[in-house]
C-alpha cells in the first residue's frame, strides 16, 4: 500500500512511445509514478532490424509524452539492444526522480509470415536481439539500481511477454522462440533476486489492438486485425489500457505475490 506521504514510485518503460507501452505509461503516471519513457524511435529506418516491414515509433510520438505530462515523464531515445544506453536511461531516472521503483520491458517487434525452414536467420536473430536481448539489458540496467535503492521491497521488473511465451503459434516460430525465452529470463531473473524483495514477472497479452498487431494481420495476409477476436474467448481484441492495468497492478507493491508468474492476460486464447 502506498500512502500520500510517501515518496513517489518511479518507473523506467521500454517501448513506450506506442502501444501497451504507453498505455502502460499513462496509467502509471495516473497512479502517482514518475517515468522514464524509453523507445528506440526507428520508424521506418533499417535500424529496426532485418525482416521488421511495419513502421515503428517516431520521435514525435516519445517526445509528446513529455509535453502531455511535463515534469512526471521523461522521454529517451533508447534502443533497447544498446546495453549501455539503458544503463544510462536508468542511471538518468535516479538522477532525476531519486530512485527506481519498476521497470516495464515493453519493447519487441514482430517478424514472421514464414514456416521455420524458410525462414532467413537474419530474421530469427532480430527476433533475438530486441525481444530477448532487450529485455536482459532492461533488467540488468535496473535492477542493481533497485537492489541498492531505498525500497527494494517494493521493486518490480516486468517483461511484456505474449501468448507466444507459452504455446507456438502460425508461422511465428521465431517470435515463439523469442517469447518463450522471455519467460526463462524472468524465471530465472526471479530465482537470482531470491530474498531480495525485488521480483519478476512476465504479462502475457493476448490480441490487442496496437500496430504490431496490424503488422501480425499483415504477415497472416489478413484485412482486419478483428479476424484475431475469434482466437479469444472474449471475442473482441483486447484494448492496450486493459493491458497497461495488469502491468500497472504488476509494478504495484502488492504486484510482490506475482514472482516468477507468467500472467496470462489473453481473454482467454483459444488458438
Ligand atoms: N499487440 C499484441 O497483440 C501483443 C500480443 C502479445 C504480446 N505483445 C507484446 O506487447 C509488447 C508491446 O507491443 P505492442 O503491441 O504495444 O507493439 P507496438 O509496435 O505498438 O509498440 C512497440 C514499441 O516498441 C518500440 N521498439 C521496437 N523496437 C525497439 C528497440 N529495439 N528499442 C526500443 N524500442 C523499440 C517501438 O518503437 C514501439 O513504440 C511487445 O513486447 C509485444 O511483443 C503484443
Amino acid at each position: 500500500m502506498t500512502t500520500e506521504t510517501d515518496p513517489p514510485r518511479v518507473a523506467l518503460v521500454t517501448g513506450a512511445a506506442n502501444g501497451i507501452g504507453r498505455a502502460t505509461v499513462d496509467i502509471l503516471v495516473q497512479q502517482g509514478f514518475r517515468v522514464v519513457a524509453v523507445d528506440s524511435c526507428a520508424g521506418s529506418g533499417t535500424e529496426r532490424g532485418e525482416g521488421v516491414d511495419y513502421a515503428l515509433a517516431t520521435p514525435d510520438q516519445l517526445l509528446s509524452l513529455e509535453s502531455e505530462y511535463p515534469g512526471l515523464v521523461h522521454a529517451r531515445i533508447v534502443d533497447v539492444r544498446d546495453a549501455r544506453a539503458l544503463a544510462a536511461a536508468g542511471k538518468f531516472a535516479v538522477d532525476e526522480f531519486g530512485r527506481l521503483d519498476a521497470a516495464v520491458a515493453a519493447a519487441a517487434v514482430i517478424v514472421g509470415g514464414y514456416p521455420v525452414w524458410e525462414t532467413p536467420e537474419s530474421h530469427l536473430r532480430t527476433l533475438l536481439d530486441v525481444d530477448v536481448v532487450g529485455v536482459w539489458n532492461t533488467a540488468s540496467a535496473a535492477v542493481p539500481l533497485m537492489l541498492t535503492g531505498p525500497d527494494p521491497q517494493g521493486c518490480r521488473f516486468v517483461a511484456v511477454a505474449s501468448a507466444a511465451g507459452t504455446r507456438g503459434l502460425f508461422h511465428l516460430a521465431g517470435y515463439t522462440v523469442a517469447k518463450h525465452a522471455v519467460v526463462g529470463l524472468v524465471r530465472g531473473l526471479a530465482a537470482d533476486l531470491i530474498g531480495t524483495g525485488v521480483t519478476a514477472v512476465a504479462v502475457s497479452p493476448g490480441s490487442t489492438d496496437t500496430d504490431m498487431l496490424r503488422a501480425t494481420a499483415g504477415l497472416y495476409g489478413l484485412d482486419q486485425i478483428n479476424e484475431f477476436s475469434s482466437s479469444q474467448l472474449l471475442r473482441r481484441l483486447l484494448r492496450p489500457e486493459e493491458i497497461a492495468a495488469t502491468i500497472a497492478f504488476c509494478c504495484s507493491k502488492e504486484g510482490a505475490v506475482l514472482n516468477g508468474s507468467i500472467v496470462d492476460a489473453s481473454g482467454g486464447f483459444t488458438a
